[in-house]
């Protein structure tokens, strides 16, 4: 090689190296500061009044700030009696909800819901909480917790609650409706209660479940859910929510199963689960996802409005699926939704108070990701957000990505190259200077 040649690749080498630098600035330039994460936090807090709106704020708390205590935790199953002194802060809003539930509870007789509510579904979302508190003797009242927690795990498999013929957990009570918010709300309840109380036969129903909810909702075209089917009101469009809570709620069990003394007996389980979980993430990210990184509300469906909050919920099941199973495959398109949501709209670094957000797109100023399927009729937009479940999504999502990369940001290089145009842009320029190169050697 001439020295002219030498020369001009060492120039390309560091100004492709500068590039590469820079792209990763951005990509560290777009995560939310703590004070944004508080905002978020505060408005979920807030908002969450509703069954499954307190059981979706426990279950982000736990991934975020209660690691140990979250089922994703690969310390594993069942997690310390005693609580750790740096669990104890993360854990305080899960604990708060416990005692709000116990302490609003109804009377009656057992077996009954947390909760009294129109679905049967929704308050055992609320069940870990109440499983950990007795678990942990908060308050030097585990008894209290322990036949609540029972109660509602009993109150599932009561007559009061309808069943499909193939024997699902009906998510109303007034009559047989199967949702695939269930997936979310039960299945994960059961096995955990399971795991806790050493009962192998709820772990296994907790997979049966699943199964029996996917032989229902499954659109055989696509693989993907749809929202409900059976009774008054179906819905049987493949609402990107629905999809976004199957997968966390069948990522969950596999987790709970995983993690615990019943790995080894649930491997076809903890198979089907991973397989089940792939299957949402082709139909999402092979069929309905474009370059605008966001998804519709319907993902089939172009009219329908694009949104933030089933966007970062099912983001956040790649990333799990990543760090819980290695599945690294739509990490770039899981990447690209993140930093399309949590960018400025002056573009990185642009934000200069990181305890707001200032001019974002998919963030009101005061932390409300936005605009997202309102949760009383979810075809409409909440163009402002407020809905408390999208909320916790984005917590999942900034919780899921941190530990994807504590564990090594795996699947990232797939992801780099799908960073955008600032990479691609970046790469057809080192081929023009290499073609370049060609031609003066
Ligand atoms: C997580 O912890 C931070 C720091 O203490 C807090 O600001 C935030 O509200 C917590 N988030 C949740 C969802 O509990
Ligand atoms: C379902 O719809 C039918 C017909 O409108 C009505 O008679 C019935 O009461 C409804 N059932 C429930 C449980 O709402
Ligand atoms: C409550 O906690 C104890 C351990 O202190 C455990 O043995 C029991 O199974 C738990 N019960 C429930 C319903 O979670």
């Amino acid at each position: 090689m001439n020295p002219r040649t030498t020369n001009i690749l060492q120039v390309l080498l560091s100004t492709l190296l500068a590039l590469s630098y820079f792209a990763a600035q951005d990509a560290r330039a777009q995560e939310l500061t703590d004070g944004q994460v508080f905002l978020i936090s505060t408005r979920l807090a807030e908002g969450a009044q509703r069954s499954w709106e307190l059981g979706a704020r426990a279950q982000a708390a736990l991934e975020l700030n209660a690691t140990r205590y979250s089922v994703y935790s690969k310390a594993g199953l069942p997690p310390p009696q005693r609580v750790p002194s740096d669990m104890a802060l993360g854990l305080e809003p899960v604990f708060n909800i416990a005692r709000r539930v116990l302490d609003q509870r109804p009377g009656g007789s057992d077996p009954r819901p947390l909760i009294s509510d129109s679905s049967s579904a929704d308050p055992a979302s609320l069940g870990i909480a109440v499983v950990l508190a007795n678990w942990t003797n908060l308050d030097n009242n585990a008894d209290r917790y322990a036949s609540a927690a029972t109660s509602q795990a009993e109150y599932l498999f009561s007559t009061q609650v309808p069943k499909s013929d193939t024997g699902a957990i009906s998510h109303r009570g007034a009559e047989v409706q199967i949702w695939s918010d269930s997936t979310f709300m039960v299945p994960p309840f059961l096995a955990y209660y399971g795991v806790i109380t050493r009962n192998q036969d709820i772990v296994r129903e907790a997979f049966n479940q699943v199964r029996l909810y996917r032989d229902h909702l499954r659109d055989g075209d696509t693989g993907l859910w749809k929202h409900s089917v059976l009774g008054n009101n179906s819905d049987p469009g493949l609402w990107a929510t629905g999809n976004g809570w199957a997968a966390a709620g069948m990522l969950r069990v596999f987790a709970t199963i995983e993690h615990s003394e019943y790995k080894d007996g649930l491997g076809s389980e903890l198979n089907e689960l991973k397989n089940w979980v792939n299957e949402i993430h082709r139909g999402v990210y092979d069929r309905f996802f474009d370059g605008e990184n966001l998804v519709h509300n319907y993902l089939n469906d172009d009219r329908t409005f694009r949104d933030a909050a089933a966007t970062a919920l099912i983001a956040s099941t790649v990333y799990r699926a990543s760090t819980l199973y290695d599945e690294h495959r739509y990490i770039p398109q899981a990447q690209r939704s993140r930093l399309t949501l949590f960018t400025p709209n002056g573009g990185p670094g642009s934000n200069s108070d990181g305890s707001r957000f200032n001019d974002y797109e998919y963030f009101t100023t005061d932390g409300w990701l936005r605009p997202v399927s309102n949760p009383a009729s979810v075809g409409d937009a909440l163009d402002n957000g407020r809905s408390p479940e999208a909320q916790a999504f984005a917590v999942m999502l900034h919780a899921a990505w941190k530990d994807w990369v504590f564990e090594g940001e795996k699947g990232k290089d797939g992801a780099s190259s799908a960073l955008g145009l600032r990479v691609g842009a970046a790469g057809a320029w080192a081929l023009a200077v290499l073609a370049g190169i060609a031609v003066l050697v």
